[in-house]
């Protein structure tokens, strides 16, 4: 995106249009997400700590304000969310000079057509093998190329979960050498202007 758009509406919609792309399109900066959400401390007493990680931005509704990530059914991000399902994603685009930090609510499926319908088309792909592992993620290895137990049969789809996030705010942040722009916009798309 050459052109430097200056109506809150239009960006609103070109964050959209940006997120959808980054599905599609390898390299592209908002493909991977920062999800941040809050894990329990070390230590009892203490209060929550934030935790995060990077997922791929899979599929993206902009209707529905809608963003879908998949994950391992085991993995201890999927406690924190259901703890506390109000999360915060962040990603940057170099090519485009916009952060996006997301407020979201996020729900999780591990079964029902949502699921099975994602996974019938992933299984046959390599990626597939992360969602097979017998070991959970996180799990304590002797050595750190540990060989596993036999994954189970690929028609398996035991690990496999889906996230979807609904988008409850955007906070969109752009560099630029002739003045650097933040708008914050909500649940409605309904944007206002904010010191960067
Ligand atoms: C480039 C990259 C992409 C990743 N994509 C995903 C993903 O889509 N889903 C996922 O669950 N983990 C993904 N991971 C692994 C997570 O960052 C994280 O290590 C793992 O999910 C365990 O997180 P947890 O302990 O917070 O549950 C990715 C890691 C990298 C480096």
């Amino acid at each position: 995106m050459t052109e430097r758009l200056t109506s809150l509406d239009r960006i609103h919609a070109a964050c959209w249009q940006e997120l959808e792309a980054a599905t599609r399109t390898r390299g592209h900066g908002w493909r991977l997400l920062a999800l941040a959400s809050l894990a329990p401390p070390d230590h009892a007493g203490e209060p929550p700590v934030a935790d995060v990680r990077t997922v791929v931005l899979r599929e993206v509704q902009a209707d529905a304000r809608q963003l879908v990530i998949y994950t391992d059914s085991r993995s201890p991000k999927l406690a924190q969310i259901r703890s506390q399902p109000q999360v915060t994603a962040m990603c940057w685009s170099p090519a485009l000079s916009w952060q996006l930090r997301l407020r979201a609510r996020l729900t999780v499926d591990t079964d029902g057509l949502g699921v099975s319908s994602r996974w019938a088309r992933l299984k046959m792909h390599p990626s597939a093998q992360d969602y097979l592992s017998p070991l959970p993620p996180g799990a304590a290895l002797d050595t750190p190329a540990q060989q596993a137990p036999p994954a189970p049969d690929r028609g398996s789809r035991e690990f496999f979960a889906v996230i979807f996030a609904t988008v409850e705010r955007i906070d969109w942040l752009e560099l630029h050498a002739e003045g650097h722009r933040r708008a914050v916009f909500d649940d409605h798309g309904a944007g206002h202007w904010v010191t960067p």
